[in-house]
């Protein structure tokens, strides 16, 4: 059995159960391609995976693979994968469900890979599809976000929130964002028009009339954030789907957001990377083997944009 280098989790735990080890390489199935993984973006949800905080939603069998955010080249495509062939650079959020990309090699569904931006390496472009994709879910396909309306993004030096802030921007929206007072100076080169402080500052006590609030944060953020809402505005939560009792309370509607691979928006992502539109925020790039490392720091939960794992 040919084997490959890889991080794998046999039980739930802290980040100490993260293994650096040989594992089986996968075979790609019907449909799938088998990619080279030159770096793995890291994610919240990798730990929480790693955690266990996920079962039930998510079940794994164990050991298992995390990482679900990759950029790498193309080694072979199985029985009926069509488009790719050896040798493309790609990028994918692929199925959650399946081993993630803390590996040399991953087996993707076709349908799950886009082209590699030209203009980034693989490591910076590794730290784009999961994260990206939400933004631009979240914001555009549940929150309809559109040219000249207000958008609160919390959390915008997160993840998901530098992303969140750079698409709203382009869509025309202007742009609120929650952040800590170290993070403004940059943000505001990435588009953000208005920043809070929030361990100053009380969000609702200055914003008003949004017509989409981006909540990464849930709990308390969540709650005291219909009130920014103008009627009629939309609440997106990426941390589950909100109270329908609190949204009809206030006027507004509340929706939950999972992100899911999407091919084509990928690619479009992709154009706005290569025409400067767009870019990654990388706190570090760590080798494979301190995944442990990368686990403690996002989950300090202050890391500003991504944190990548270079496996190639
Ligand atoms: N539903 C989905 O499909 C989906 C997809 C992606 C992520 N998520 C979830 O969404 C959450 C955010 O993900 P992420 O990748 O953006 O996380 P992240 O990168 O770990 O977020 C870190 C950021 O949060 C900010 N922050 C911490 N406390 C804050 C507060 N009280 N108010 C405002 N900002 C605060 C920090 O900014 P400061 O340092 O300035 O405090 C930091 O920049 C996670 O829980 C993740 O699991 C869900």
């Amino acid at each position: 059995m040919a084997t490959m280098r890889a991080v794998r989790v046999h039980e739930y735990g802290g980040p100490e159960v993260l293994k650096y080890e040989d594992a089986p390489r996968p075979e790609p199935g019907t449909g799938d391609v088998l990619v080279r993984v030159h770096a793995a973006g890291v994610n919240p949800v990798d730990w929480k995976v790693r955690a266990g905080m996920t079962r039930g939603f998510l079940n794994y069998k164990l050991p298992m693979i995390p990482g679900w955010d990759l950029s790498g080249v193309v080694e072979a495509a199985g029985a009926g994968a069509t488009g790719w062939k050896k040798g493309d650079e790609v990028y994918s959020r692929p199925d959650i469900s399946r081993d993630g990309a803390y590996a040399e090699y991953i087996a993707v569904k076709a349908s799950e890979l886009a082209h590699k931006p030209k203009t980034l390496d693989h490591a910076k472009a590794s730290a784009i599809p999961l994260a990206a994709l939400t933004a631009w879910q979240a914001l555009f396909d549940a929150g309809g976000l559109a040219m000249g309306q207000t958008v609160l993004i919390h959390a915008a030096a997160g993840g998901v929130g530098t992303f969140a802030v750079q698409l709203a921007k382009w869509k025309g929206a202007r742009v609120i964002g929650t952040a800590s007072e170290g993070n403004h100076e940059f943000l505001k080169e990435l588009g953000a028009d208005e920043l809070i402080d929030y361990n100053k500052v009380r969000f609702e006590d200055t914003v008003r009339d949004v017509d989409v609030v981006l909540d990464t944060m849930s709990g308390e953020t969540r709650d005291r954030s219909w009130k920014v809402l103008k009627k009629g505005g939309i609440l997106v939560s990426i941390l589950g789907p909100p109270s329908s009792e609190e949204a009809a309370k206030h006027g507004v509607r509340g929706v939950g957001v999972f992100v899911q691979p999407n091919q084509k928006e990928l690619e479009e992502i992709g154009v706005l990377v290569d025409s400067g539109k767009l870019k990654p925020i990388i706190e570090a790039v760590l080798p494979l083997e301190d995944a442990r490392r990368a686990h403690e720091m996002n989950q300090t939960l202050h890391t500003r944009g991504k944190i990548v794992l270079q496996v190639a």
